[in-house]
């Protein structure tokens, strides 16, 4: 009874939720009394007022005393950002700055506010659940934890990875896996199947700073690829700059940017694939972050409009479950898979037995599905509240797009106001954000800075963002 209590509440709360989102409420509109829904949906009081505590804690409705319920606007969710067609226009080494390192570092400094790191609070994680079966692993299971695994990896993690894709992704099997340490090394073997130093790759401006650090270390020059912070890489502009320059791979995120948030839309995305198909260009896809999406579906990843095995998509359970678990995968045609796997062998021989172990595990229970949905709720909840924050307390000429997804917003200061110097001003204060300079090469993003919102949202992060509030209007001209 218990139970059914629970979705009833769960299916009204969502149901009110998508009405409002897609516009069919509007802002201010009050919504029908507790006692109307009573009786016209024959609900029971207690199962509606839970449904209307979650819609308030998610920041969807108020309460105003003695009236009712009401739709509050999600301040900055029809909010576009320009995007301001930055970009390299001819190909550049990457030169990393100090202030890239000195932020890396300053974003994993536990007493830190975490506002920079694009990563998840541990109260998100379902740690019992994953103490639980790392307790129940038998005598024999431990033994083979003591051996290496096989370069791909593991056959039951690959064969569970495979599964997740039916219906999703036709024709991919479990040897189309390779199983790599997070989507870091899978994005840097993938690197090195596709292209070697001096070679020219295409990246989004502004993109994931690691990206940086990884394209510099290869040795390679890049193209920036102009991105809008709602609908992703710009087409037009990839396609000028593969007639100039001699494009070896391309490097992009379609679902949920890092740090634009942005998703590129389905027709989009196919027009994409199929210009690089045609210039036989291979396109390796970071796509940590399509699993925290807000709609009713997973956005598909790039690989699936991919008709020449020429795009390898790389993600990792980092930014679902846990990063310490460094379990992460490639997805690969016969194309590139054989050297994937030699390259995995040479860099790291293969990915630890026991992450993947714990890996296959957690999907094998179905904890891991049931984890999710409560992530999706949550990180959905914390993007809200932060941008409910920014709204009540940065100044009113700040932009800020809401994404459809993840975790990450990107905001874009009011004219004048230097992103690093908001950083430090902001570390004096043990608070951690980044800045847009980071991401980008030569200095762009001056005026921008991205706020993660990976942690349930407490009073110590409004203080927080009140206080960043207070920076920005200090540091306006
Ligand atoms: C877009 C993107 N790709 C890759 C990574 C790194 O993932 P992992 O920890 O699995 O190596 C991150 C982490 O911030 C990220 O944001």
């Amino acid at each position: 009874m218990k139970d059914k209590n629970r979705y009833l509440y769960k299916v009204l709360a969502t149901d009110i939720e998508k009405k409002i989102l897609n516009g069919t409420y509007v802002i201010g509109e009050k919504l029908p009394s507790i006692r109307e829904l009573h009786t016209n949906l024959n609900l029971s009081i207690s199962t509606i007022c839970k449904a209307f505590v979650e819609l308030e804690r998610t920041g969807l409705i108020e309460v105003r005393p003695k009236s009712g319920y009401y739709i509050k606007p999600i301040p900055f969710l029809d909010q576009k950002i320009p995007s301001i067609g930055a970009g390299s226009h001819s190909p550049q080494k990457i030169e990393s700055s100090f202030i890239s390192n000195e932020v890396q570092l300053a974003m994993r400094n536990p007493n830190y506010l975490p506002l920079g790191t694009a990563a998840l609070s541990i109260d998100l994680m379902p740690v019992k659940e994953i103490i639980r079966l790392i307790k129940n692993v038998s005598y024999r299971g431990i033994k083979s934890i003591f051996s290496y695994s096989l370069p791909q990896g593991e056959p039951e993690l690959r064969r569970q990875l495979a599964l997740r894709t039916v219906g999703f992704l036709e024709g991919v099997l479990p040897d189309n896996y390779i199983v790599t340490n997070g989507c870091t090394e899978a994005l840097v073997l993938a690197l090195k199947a596709v292209v070697k130093p001096e070679d020219t790759v295409a990246i989004e401006s502004p993109t994931f700073y690691g990206i940086l650090t990884v394209l510099e270390e290869m040795g390679v020059y890049v193209v920036e690829i102009p991105t809008d912070p709602v609908e992703g890489v710009n087409i037009e502009a990839l396609e000028n700059s593969i007639a100039t320059n001699n494009i070896k791979a391309c490097l992009f995120m379609s679902n949920f940017q890092n740090p634009l948030g942005s998703l590129i839309p389905d027709e989009k995305k196919e027009k994409l694939v199929r210009l690089l198909n045609h210039h036989e260009i291979p396109l390796i896809e970071d796509d940590v972050y399509s699993s925290l999406y807000h709609g009713k579906e997973r956005p598909k990843p790039l690989k699936f409009w991919d008709r020449k095995e020429l795009v390898l998509t790389c993600t990792s359970f980092s930014k679902t479950l846990a990063p310490g678990l460094r379990v992460g995968w490639i997805i690969a045609g016969n194309r590139f898979k054989n050297r994937l796997i030699e390259l995995k062998r040479e860099t790291s021989i293969a990915t630890s037995c026991l992450d993947q172990y714990v890996m296959t595990e957690i999907l094998k229970s179905g904890a891991y599905d049931k984890h999710l949905r409560h992530l999706r709720n949550s990180t959905r909840k914390q993007l809200y509240n932060v941008a409910h924050a920014i709204h009540e307390y940065f100044p009113k000429n700040i932009r800020l797009a809401v994404p459809k997804g993840g975790f990450l917003l990107w905001v874009q200061l009011p004219e004048g106001v230097d992103s690093i110097e908001l950083y430090y001003k902001a570390l004096e204060k043990q608070i951690s954000i980044l800045p847009g300079t980071i991401c980008a090469l030569s200095n762009q993003y001056k005026e921008y800075i991205r706020i993660s919102c990976g942690h349930p949202f407490t009073e110590d992060i409004r203080k927080g963002i009140a206080m960043v509030g207070d920076l920005i209007r200090e540091l306006s001209p």
